[in-house]
C-alpha cells in the first residue's frame, strides 16, 4: 500500500505498510526531516537485513505484532488459541487510514483534547477528542484462517510521543482465548544499555541499570495494581547515557492492573521494546464478534538523554484536556499529624495553624468513617462515624473553608475489612477463588467491583458522602493491598476489576464535576498514565524522609511533571526512617512538586512556624515556574551531589536545588553545571531571599555566594563551566534562583 512517514516535534516514525503482511517500523527515533518520496523506498531497502547462513531464506520482518509466520522467533506479539487451534497467525493487511494534519490550536491556548484512541477502557467519545497536530495511523488486518481481525492504532502527538494500541476481534465461530497481545517497537543496535525502575513500599522508583544482553529483560507486575516496583519507563540507550546526553528510547505501559514491559535483544540482530497486559489463563476469552484492546503503550525518543524523554512526556501530559490547570493548592494532609486519633478540636487547631502558614487545601485522612479507630476494621462502611464525629464532618469542613482552604477527604473504595458491617452483610462481595479467601493484607480484602451490586454500593456511598457534605473538593483515593488470587465468579478477575475501577472513577467525576482525585496506593503503588487520565496527582511515597524523597521524586519525575507529584514536608524526624533533617533540607526537597505538609504543626515553635511560612510563600512565588517549566537534572560526577532544576520555557528564569546526599571522596566535589538556560543570555544566580540558607561547612564559602548579590554569567558559561558551590554538610540542600538580567 504505502510507506508512511510521520514527523512531530523531534521524532520521526517510518512505517513500511506496503503489505501483504503487517507494517514494519522502519524507523522510530530522531526526526529525519522532510524526506522526498523517492527516498522512502530507498530507506526501507537500506534497513532490510541480509540473509545469513542457517536462517530463513528471506529476510525476516519484525512488525508491530511479531509473528512466527513472518520468521520471528522471539517473544510473540500475540498468543492465544481456539480450543487448541488458531494458535499461530499470519495477518494480511486490509487497509490503513493515515491522518496527518495540523489542526489549529484552540483559541484559549490550552493544548486541547485527548486522542480518541487513548483509551484502554472506556474510550472517550469518538470525534470529541483530538490532539492538535496529531498524526494517526489505523492499520486493519485479518487472518481469515484463524478467524481474527487486528486493528493497530498509532498516534504521534505534538510532543513527539508515540502511542500504540492493538485491538483484536474474534471473527470466527468459536471462542478464542487470548493470552497475550503486546505491541513492540524496534530499537537500533546503538542502544546497548538498559535502565528501568523497581522499588518497594517507602522506596519507590529505585533505578537499575545494566548492559542490554541477549535475551528478554521482562518486567512483570502481578500485583493487581501498578505496583511499587513498576518501571515507569523502560529505557534503552547509547553507552553511558545520562540526564543531559546520549540517545535514548523508552516505553511506558499505561495500565493499573497486571502488566508487562519488555526489552528483548535477539541473536538475529533485532532489539525491541514493548509492553502490554499480563493475562491469567482464561481471563480473556473472546466470544464471536468480541474485541479486546491492549493497554496504551507510550513510547518516547530523545537525542539528548533522559531529560529529553521527560520533555516529551511532560509536554504530552500538560497538553491533555484533563491536566490540572489551576494553581496546585499547597496541601496539609493530617495523616502523620494525628493518624487515627480524630478529634474535632484538635483538627480545627491544626487547620488554624495550616491557614497561618499558607496552606490552601486541608485533607482529612483515614479514620473518619464507621468503626475505623485503627486499621483492623471499618473499610467498606462509608458513613461518618457518629461516635467520633457526633455532628458529622460539616463543622470541620466549614472551619477549613472559612479560612479559604479547600477540604479533601481520604477514601479506599476498593477495599473491605472483614471486621465491617459491609463484610458481615455481603461476605461474598470479594475477589477470591472459590472456597478460600486470599491471605489478608493490612487486615483487608478486595471488593469485587465487577459484581454490579458491589459496584453500585461503592459508587452510591461515595456519591452520598460527596453529595451530603457541602465542600468536599478532593478525594485522596487509596488502595492498600495487592490483588491476590483475585477471581470473579470463579474466573480470573484482575482485568475486569481494573476496568471497573476506571469506570467508577469516571462515573464519580462525571457526577461531581470539578472534584479532584489523588491516586495513592500505600504511597506510590498506582502511578501510571491510565490512572492519571482520571486523577489529578499521585502520592509518590509514604516516605517523607527528604533524603529518600530526593531519589523517589527524581525518578518519578522521569514520567510525570512536578505538578502531578505530591511532595510534602514531613516532621523533623521521619516517621518511616527515623532520620532527622532540618527544615531547609525538607522544604527544598518538597518544593519541587505539588507541595504540601504532613506534620503536626500545632506542636512547632514560633521560629519554626515563621520559617515554614516563608518556605510555603516561596513555593507559591515559584509555583508557575515549578509547575510549567522544563525539568532538568544535573549529571554530576560525584554521586554525593544531586542537583536538579526547572527552567521556564522562555528561559527567562530557573530554579535549581543542589543537595548533598552523603560525604564525598573529594573535599570539594567540583563545580555544578546549571543546564537548560539560554546560552546567549546573562543570568544573575543567587539563593532566593526570604528563606534561610543551610549552615555551611566552609571557613570561607565561594566568593560569589558570600557577596550576597550572587553572580552574573551567561547561560552558556553556567551550562559548560558551572559554579563552585559550598561543600555542604550531608543531607543539606542549597536553592538557587537564576533570573535573566
Ligand atoms: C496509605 C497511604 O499511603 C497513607 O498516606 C495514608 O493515607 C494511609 N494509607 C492511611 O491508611
Amino acid at each position: 500500500m504505502t510507506i508512511v512517514h510521520l514527523r512531530r516535534a523531534r521524532t520521526s516514525l517510518v512505517l513500511d505498510a506496503r503489505g501483504p503482511g503487517l507494517p514494519r517500523v522502519v524507523h522510530w527515533g530522531a526526526d529525519l526531516g522532510p524526506l522526498p518520496a523517492e527516498d522512502l523506498p530507498a530507506l526501507v531497502d537500506a534497513t532490510v537485513p541480509p540473509v545469513v547462513p542457517s536462517s530463513f531464506d528471506a529476510p525476516t520482518v519484525l512488525s508491530l505484532l511479531p509473528e512466527a509466520s513472518a520468521g520471528w522467533s522471539g517473544r510473540p506479539g500475540l498468543a492465544g488459541h481456539r480450543d487448541g487451534r488458531d494458535w499461530s497467525t499470519s495477518f494480511r493487511l486490509v487497509d490503513l487510514d493515515v491522518r496527518d494534519e495540523r489542526a489549529t490550536s484552540p483559541p484559549d491556548g490550552t493544548a486541547a483534547v485527548g486522542p480518541e484512541l487513548l483509551g484502554g477502557a472506556p474510550l472517550p467519545a469518538p470525534g470529541v477528542n483530538r490532539w492538535p497536530f496529531l498524526s494517526t495511523v489505523e492499520v486493519r488486518a485479518v487472518d481469515p484462517g484463524a478467524g481474527l481481525r487486528l486493528t493497530v492504532e498509532i498516534a504521534l502527538d505534538a510532543a513527539g510521543l508515540l502511542t500504540l494500541r492493538h485491538r483484536l476481534r474474534n471473527d470466527g465461530d468459536g471462542r478464542y482465548e487470548l493470552r497475550e497481545l503486546t505491541p513492540v517497537l524496534p530499537v537500533p543496535a546503538v542502544a546497548t544499555e538498559l535502565l528501568d525502575l523497581t522499588g518497594r513500599w517507602c522506596r519507590e522508583r529505585a533505578p537499575q541499570r545494566h548492559p542490554w544482553p541477549m535475551g528478554a529483560w521482562v518486567r512483570e507486575g502481578r500485583h493487581g495494581r501498578t505496583g511499587h516496583d513498576a518501571t515507569l519507563l523502560l529505557v534503552a540507550g547509547t553507552p553511558g547515557f545520562g540526564f543531559g546526553h546520549g540517545e535514548v528510547w523508552a516505553v511506558h505501559t499505561a495500565w493499573s492492573g497486571d502488566h508487562v514491559t519488555v526489552a528483548e535483544r535477539r541473536p538475529t540482530g533485532e532489539a525491541t521494546l514493548g509492553g502490554g497486559e499480563l493475562l491469567a489463563p482464561g481471563e480473556i476469552v473472546l466470544g464471536p464478534g468480541e474485541e479486546y484492546a491492549s493497554p496504551l503503550l507510550h513510547a518516547a525518543h530523545s537525542a539528548d538523554g533522559l531529560d529529553g524523554l521527560s520533555d516529551v512526556l511532560h509536554t504530552h501530559l500538560r497538553a491533555r484536556p484533563e491536566h490540572p490547570r489551576t494553581p496546585r493548592p499547597v496541601t496539609l494532609n493530617v495523616w502523620e499529624a494525628v493518624y487515627f486519633d480524630h478529634d474535632l478540636d484538635r483538627l480545627r487547631t491544626l487547620a488554624d495553624r495550616a491557614a497561618e502558614v499558607g496552606v490552601e487545601r486541608f485533607v482529612l485522612d483515614d479514620g473518619w468513617f464507621r468503626g475505623r479507630r485503627h486499621d483492623l476494621a471499618g473499610l467498606g462502611d462509608w458513613w461518618v462515624d457518629g461516635e467520633v464525629w457526633p455532628d458529622g464532618l460539616q463543622p470541620l469542613i466549614d472551619h477549613v473553608r472559612v479560612h479559604g482552604m479547600q477540604f479533601g477527604l481520604w477514601v479506599e473504595p476498593e477495599m473491605v475489612n472483614p471486621d465491617s458491617d459491609l463484610f458481615r452483610a455481603h461476605p461474598d462481595w470479594l475477589l477470591q477463588t472459590p472456597g478460600r479467601l486470599p491471605p489478608e493484607w493490612r487486615h483487608q480484602q478486595v471488593l469485587d467491583l465487577v459484581n454490579p451490586d458491589a459496584y453500585a454500593y461503592v459508587l452510591g456511598r461515595l456519591d452520598a458522602v460527596l453529595g451530603e457534605h457541602d465542600g468536599i473538593a478532593y478525594l485522596k483515593w487509596d488502595h492498600n493491598r495487592d490483588l491476590t488470587e483475585a477471581g470473579h465468579a470463579g474466573r480470573p478477575g484482575v482485568h475486569a476489576q481494573t476496568v471497573a475501577v476506571y469506570r467508577l472513577l469516571d462515573e464519580l467525576r462525571a457526577r461531581h464535576p470539578g472534584l479532584e482525585i489523588e491516586s495513592c496506593s500505600s504511597g506510590g503503588a498506582r502511578v501510571d498514565l491510565e490512572i492519571l487520565r482520571r486523577t489529578d496527582r499521585v502520592w509518590a511515597s509514604d516516605c517523607n524522609d527528604a533524603l529518600e524523597r530526593l531519589s523517589i521524586q527524581r525518578w518519578t519525575g522521569l514520567l510525570l511533571p512536578p505538578e502531578l507529584i505530591g511532595t510534602h514536608i514531613g516532621p523533623e524526624r521521619s516517621h518511616t526512617t527515623h532520620r532527622v533533617h532540618d527544615l531547609g533540607f525538607r522544604a527544598v526537597t518538597a518544593l519541587f512538586g505539588h507541595h504540601g505538609i504532613e506534620w503536626d504543626i500545632t506542636a512547632i515553635d514560633a521560629t519554626t512556624r515563621a520559617e515554614l511560612t516563608a518556605w510555603v510563600a516561596l513555593h507559591k512565588r515559584l509555583r508557575p515556574l515549578l509547575h510549567g517549566g522544563r525539568v532538568v537534572r544535573v549529571d554530576h560526577p560525584d554521586p554525593a551531589v544531586q542537583a536538579h532544576g526547572v527552567v521556564a520555557h522562555d528561559r527567562s528564569a530557573a530554579v535549581y536545588a543542589v543537595s548533598r546526599v552523603a560525604t564525598s571522596a573529594a573535599q570539594v566535589p567540583g563545580a555544578v553545571r546549571l543546564p537548560g538556560l539560554d546560552p546567549h543570555r546573562r543570568y544573575r544566580v543567587r539563593p532566593p531571599a526570604g528563606v534561610p540558607e543551610p549552615a555551611l561547612l566552609e571557613l570561607t564559602p565561594p566568593a560569589w555566594l558570600a557577596s550576597g548579590t550572587g553572580v552574573t554569567l551567561s547561560g552558556s558559561v553556567l551550562a559548560s563551566v558551572g559554579l563552585q558551590l559550598p561543600a555542604l554538610h550531608p543531607e543539606q540542600a542549597l536553592l538557587l534562583e537564576a533570573v535573566a538580567t
